[in-house]
Parts: C-alpha cells; structure tokens; sequence
C-alpha cells in the first residue's frame, strides 16, 4: 500500500512541566532579520539577478528592516559579488545590518571575511547541522565530532573577524536542523560556541535556533525554545532567534509562539517564500502583531508595492488568499457577510476602535479600497448589491426593491457563472427599473390642490401628439392612478413608493420607485428625475407601461 501513515514515527513530545509560555503575551515585536535574499533566494527555480537583489534589498530597508542576510558568498559567486557591490557602492543605510551565511568550514568563513570587506555592520552566521538523522545518516559522525565543527566554525569567525577591527561584528550560530536534535545536545553545542565567543564580554552574539523541516505542532517549538532560554549558558546576554521553516504550514504560529517561549528575533522572508514550502512569512507575522495594536516596528502599509516587488524577484505569484496580501483577503461575496460589513462600516465614526465583522483590519491600512470588500457573485445578498448601487452611483434602494434587484443580479450571476462587476449592476438597474419608453415618457404635469383633494393633469408621450390625462385622488399618485386607471380601464393598485433625494454631483436631484398591481398583475419601476413629483409619477408610468405593453395602448373609456 503506497498511501500508508505507519510509515512515520510521531514526534516526541518535550517533557516539560513548567512551562510558563502558554500564558504569555507578545507586547512588542522581535527584532526582524529578513533572509529573502538568502534562504529565499536559494530556493528559487531561477535565483535573483543582481538588479531583482538590489530590487529586493531596497524594498526590505524601505520597510524598516535592520537587520537582513544578502546571500551566502562563500557558496555563490553571484552572492559573493553582489555582497561586495553593496559594500562598495556603500548602499547599505548606517543603521542596517548585512548577515551572510556560512557553513562551519574553514575555507568558506575565511571567504566569508574576504566577501565583507570594509563592511560597517555585518553579523557572520555560521551554521552546522546538529540533528540526529544528519549526525547518523549524513554526516556519519557522532556528538563530539558535530560539536568540535561548531567549535572550530567559532574560533575562526572569532580570529578572523579580529582582523577586521574597523567593523562592527555580531557573531550569529545555528544548529541547523535544530528541531530534529536532541535538546540537550543542542544547548551543549550553543554552551560550546558561546564559551568561545563569550558574549558576557561585550561580543554580540545571535543563537539562531532553526526549524529546518517544521516536525511538530508549533506549542512542540515552543517547548523547544523555552526549554534552550532555560538552560543554556549566557542566556541574558544573548539574542535567542528563530528561524521557522513552514513543511506543515504553521511557521507563523511556530514563530509566534516561539517569541512566547523567550525567543527575541525572528527570521523569515516576504510571503514566506523559501525552501520547500517556504520560510516563515514576514508580512503575515508582523500584520497578526499590527492587528493586535502592536507595533510590528516595519511599514507594510504599501502592501501592493511590496507584493509588486516579491513577485518581480521571485517570479512567484501572490495567491489571492495569502494573508493581508492577497487580492481577495479583504472580500465577501456572500450575503451575510457584505451586510455585517456595511452595518459595522456605516456605524464607524472616525477614531473608533476597529471592530468590523470579518474584516480583522481595516484594508485601508495596507493601502487596499473599500471598493474591493464588497463583490458581488450568485452568493451575495440585496445586502450586497444595494450597496455597490449606492456607493458607486448614489442610489439607495428601498428594502422591497433591493429584494427584488438582487434576484434580478442573481439571475445574471448565475447565467454568467462568476462576478458580476458594479458597472453591471448598474446596466441591470438601469434596464430593468430605470428604462423610460418614448410612449411613457412624462411629458408636463399640472396638480391642483383643494379641499376635496388633488386634481392632475398630466400629458405623456414624447409625440407630436401627447395623450393627455386627468384624474382625482388624495394625492398626486392617486389622483393620476386614477386618470390612468380612467383613460385605460385598468384597476390599479399602488403597494409600494418611495421618493430620494439624491446629494450633488448627479444629473438628477431625485429617484422614485414605485410597485404597483395592474389588473393583479405584479410591476415595478424606477425614475430619476429633477424633482420628486416628475420622478414619482415617470416611475408610475413606467411600471404601468410593463404591466400593459410599452406601446401606448388605446384608450378605452376615453374622457369619461
Ligand atoms: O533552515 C535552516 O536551518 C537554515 C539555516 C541555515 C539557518 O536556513
Ligand atoms: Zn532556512
């Protein structure tokens, strides 16, 4: 059997009884350290040229990152150059860290050196694998020997970072693979490293504890670091950093529970591109931090230049649900979500707490249009569509007419099968409500008003020859129901009107709707018009005209 779970061995869980980090909270952010140009890099089908590098480099420092790895210069030439150009060309802001990689071999960490040169600020990371499948299958050596490669890597950073004393180092170690070593051979090979480098002595150092390949539940990873902060040597002098890869697509939990476990940096990449499944997303993680009224210390308000950028280097596309990024984070089609969000939209007064049904944030923080929440498909509701009416063409519709309207929508949808775009809607309103036939069109209306009520006189018809109208009634629309009702021998019922006034900018100052029983047979219609009276009674005429045929009928009880 091919498809078969006992193949895999279930990760031990840490025997822990004393962990404290379920009960923290994260106040503040970790310190960031991007590694798009290095781990992301890495594991593009097509590595970035140079002008994507610089492309990409300037983006992180543009948000705010001060500490970012360029590359791996003692494994790639292309690295190693672009490492010197940003040196060189002194493109490096004064408060921004370079950090390059290097394995815990002799001959790279002294090419490592050669690489940064003349660098200000640079933090050399050093890494070897420490995991017990690396060990045994790999590597083929035992602890000692994976110990004394770490040891090593660290005296020769040591020495030859003293050879450049114009420079300001931090000395970064990873067990790579961390998730997969034992923990107390991890923190003996930490205890080991740090013994050479003595960080109690003013030596900046970062222990970088990786998941490699994310083995476990996140609350796992957080057990691991919490357990490492506890026991390690040096831990308050220190900068405790993860690095989270996402195989089982929590590298963002990981993280964050992993800064709730004592961890004070974390490493990732833009929309987590990286080996595998990608590395631990930067954006989503310092987002989740923002919607939580946390500083996430980076400005990603920007969002479509920043996913702009990513996808121009890594020719990766953003997928539309990727968190606070993608083109459809910030959507609801269907009803009941649209009409939660325009009730909280429509209450919220400026300088409110944000406190929206389904939207965590607010999209305009990320640079994102109102425009794009509410979308209308076969799902969504009157809600919905009465909403884009009014906010794209200033047209609010009574209750029964946005019932009515958003079958009509649906109906289209459902033909089309997807979107139906707000300059459709408005086609359908206008067709279906709004149309005005040449033979139903109002022509000139007299209304008198006296003790017994409103006399009308009302000529329709665009022809030479206007039928004219008269009619008796309480008011305007029943007096001219009643002509109508008289010059056609129709019964004519009015369930439903509504007048509105329409705000500047528009041709017209108001819109009608009216639903009517003609003979029994249901109709309705709409009208703009330049004042409500002319309005009212074209939406009459309109609605009449579909119940009776848009061809002026004959009259039948002419003038009686
Ligand atoms: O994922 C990893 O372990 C790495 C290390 C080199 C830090 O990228
Ligand atoms: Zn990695």
């Amino acid at each position: 059997m091919a498809f078969d779970h006992r193949k895999y061995v279930p990760f031990k869980p840490i025997a822990k009884a004393d962990r404290r980090w379920p009960s923290r909270v994260i106040e503040k952010a970790p310190t960031w350290c991007a590694v798009d140009l290095r781990d992301g890099n890495q594991a593009l089908v097509k590595p970035m040229s140079v002008a994507q590098k610089q492309r990409m480099f300037d983006l992180l420092v543009k948000l705010g990152f001060k500490e970012i790895e360029i590359g791996f210069p003692s494994a790639s030439q292309p690295d190693f150059d672009f490492c010197r150009k940003l040196i060189e060309e002194k493109r490096i802001p004064e408060d921004v860290k370079i950090q390059v990689l290097t394995q815990a071999r002799p001959e790279l960490i002294e090419r490592t050196y050669e690489a940064l040169k003349g660098a200000r600020r640079a933090i050399v990371h050093v890494y070897n694998s420490t995991s017990t499948v690396q060990r045994e299958q790999v590597f083929g050596l035992d602890r000692a020997g994976i110990r004394d490669i770490a040891v090593n890597g660290a005296r020769l950073v040591k020495e030859l970072a003293a050879g450049f004393p114009d420079t300001e180092w931090t000395f970064q170690y990873s067990p790579e693979s961390f998730t997969g070593t034992e923990l107390d051979f991890a923190a003996e090979v930490i205890d080991a490293v740090t013994e050479v480098w003595r960080p109690d002595q003013g030596q900046p150092v970062i222990i970088n504890l990786p998941a490699t390949v994310e083995m476990a539940t996140p609350n796992v990873f957080a057990d691991q670091i919490e357990w490492i902060c506890d026991t390690i040597r040096y831990r308050e002098h220190l900068s405790i950093s993860v690095h989270t890869h996402n195989d089982r697509g929590c590298a963002v939990a990981a993280a964050e529970l992993a800064v709730m476990g004592g961890a004070d940096r974390v490493e990732g990449t833009l929309m987590g591109n990286g080996e595998r499944t990608g590395n631990m997303d930067l954006v989503t993680m310092a987002m989740n931090l923002y919607s939580q009224g946390i500083d996430p210390m980076l400005d990603l308000s920007g969002m479509a230049e920043i996913t702009e950028v990513v996808e121009a280097c890594t020719e990766i596309s953003t997928h539309p649900r990727h968190p606070y990024a993608g083109e459809l984070v910030f959507t609801a089609f269907s009803g009941s979500h649209q009409d939660a969000i325009r009730k909280c939209l429509s209450k919220r007064r400026e300088g409110d707490a944000w406190h929206v049904a389904y939207l965590p944030i607010d999209p305009s923080d990320l640079g994102r249009r109102y425009e794009e929440v509410v979308r209308i498909n076969s799902q969504s509701g009157k809600g919905g569509v009465a909403y884009v009416l009014e906010r794209d063409y200033n047209i609010s519709l009574p209750r029964w007419l946005q019932i009515e309207f958003s079958k009509v929508v649906q109906r289209e949808a459902e033909t089309d099968g997807g979107e139906v775009d707000s300059h459709t809607i408005h086609r359908l309103f206008e067709e279906r409500y709004l149309k005005v036939h040449p033979d139903w069109a109002l022509r000139a209306y007299d209304l008198h008003r006296n003790e017994e009520g409103v006399q009308a006189e009302v000529s329709v018809g665009e022809s030479a020859d206007p039928v004219s109208l008269t009619g008796r009634g309480l008011g305007a629309v029943e007096a001219v129901s009643d002509a109508l009702e008289r010059r056609f021998g129709i019964a004519l019922a009015v369930e439903a009107y509504d007048e509105f006034a329409l705000s500047e900018g528009t041709n017209a100052n108001a819109l009608a709707c009216i639903r009517l029983t003609v003979n029994g047979k249901p109709c309705s219609a709409a009208a703009l018009a330049e004042d409500t009276t002319s309005a009212t009674l074209q939406a009459l005429f309109s609605a009449v005209a579909q119940a009776v045929g848009v061809t002026m009928p004959e009259a039948e009880a002419a003038d009686a």
